[in-house]
């Protein structure tokens, strides 16, 4: 067993418009934890400092602790050093960036002792939402479906050179809010739209042919519910298309509303601001882009 492991996870974008529940990207945001045993405790610095748990219900900390009961192993006193950079509650996969950095620190103190597909399985397991924790795990951009009760994931290609322009809100939006408010039903014509612009966005980004993206980033089964709680969003994404983006979506469950771009970031995001401010909604924006790289090792002794 090692004695002291750092891992770092990504930040990610669930959904990316029509993919609800199947697609999601890494951005180039990082949560990192610090393992050292022997010691106890939970440090958190930076995102959720003074609002997240330091005890055993911590997420990073249960995550840790699960690679050990998987392997019907002694859980040792250990300490986590967290630092965060991924907002809580906006969309951004903190949860699954949390809980996969955990597993993956814990299956490196016990020596890798999963394969990556089997953590994929434990973190799916875990938190329900594989669009986020496939691309957390892995990076890049991943579809990931539920077949048979096991999660099967594959990467789709990431063009160079494309940039995410995000606009994070103030306020957050629980997860569980934000479905609770989607109809149970849908019509099939709502299916079909979304189908297609799931394939279509597939092809974008594969081909590189980003001319797509406008109306592949469309969505029917998500996003109309969601604007009834979120007003806002329609004027973001009309600001974000009129000045220049590829396309533009509410990130995972909200709040955070995503651009795509190869240029005008900055512009991108001062009219997404402005239009957000005219609505009463005050935020940040974040330029970042893609990941191709995924939860990983960082150190280990
Ligand atoms: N796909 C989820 C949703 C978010 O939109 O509710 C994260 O998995």
């Amino acid at each position: 067993m090692k004695k002291s492991v750092k891992v770092q996870s990504p930040a990610t974008s669930a959904n990316m418009g029509p993919g609800f529940d199947c697609l999601g990207m890494a951005l180039d945001i990082w949560n990192s934890v610090e393992v050292t045993v022997g010691d106890n405790g939970v440090e958190i610095s930076g995102e959720g400092h003074d609002s997240l748990p330091k005890g055993p219900s911590n997420l990073v900390h249960q995550s840790v602790v699960r690679v050990f009961e998987e392997l019907g192993w002694n859980i040792p006193d250990f300490k986590l050093s967290c630092h965060n950079e991924i907002p809580l509650t906006r969309g951004l996969g903190s949860s699954s960036a949390s809980l996969v950095g955990g597993l993956m620190a814990g299956n490196e103190l016990c020596d890798g002792a999963f394969a990556d597909d089997e953590l994929l399985q434990i973190a799916s397991e875990i938190e329900g939402h594989p669009d986020n924790v496939a691309p957390a795990l892995y990076g890049g951009f991943r579809i990931a479906v539920n077949h048979n009760g096991r999660i099967i994931s594959a990467p789709v290609p990431i063009p160079d050179g494309l940039a995410a322009v995000l606009f994070i809100p103030d306020v957050p939006m629980l997860t569980e809010e934000a479905r609770g408010i989607l109809p149970p039903e849908i019509q099939r014509a709502d299916a079909v739209y979304n189908i297609g612009r799931a394939a279509m966005l597939v092809r974008a980004f594969a081909s590189g042919d980003l001319a797509l993206l406008d109306v592949a980033t469309g969505d029917m089964l998500h996003q109309p519910a969601r604007q009834t709680i979120f007003p806002a969003m329609k004027n973001m994404f009309r600001a974000a298309m009129a000045v220049g983006a590829l396309g533009v979506f509410l990130s995972g469950a909200g709040s955070t509303v995503l651009a795509l771009a190869q240029e005008k970031e900055f512009t991108i995001g001062y009219e997404m601001a402005d239009a957000a401010a005219k609505s009463g909604i005050e935020g940040q924006v974040k330029i970042t882009k893609p990941v191709s790289q995924g939860t990983h090792v960082v150190h280990s002794v």
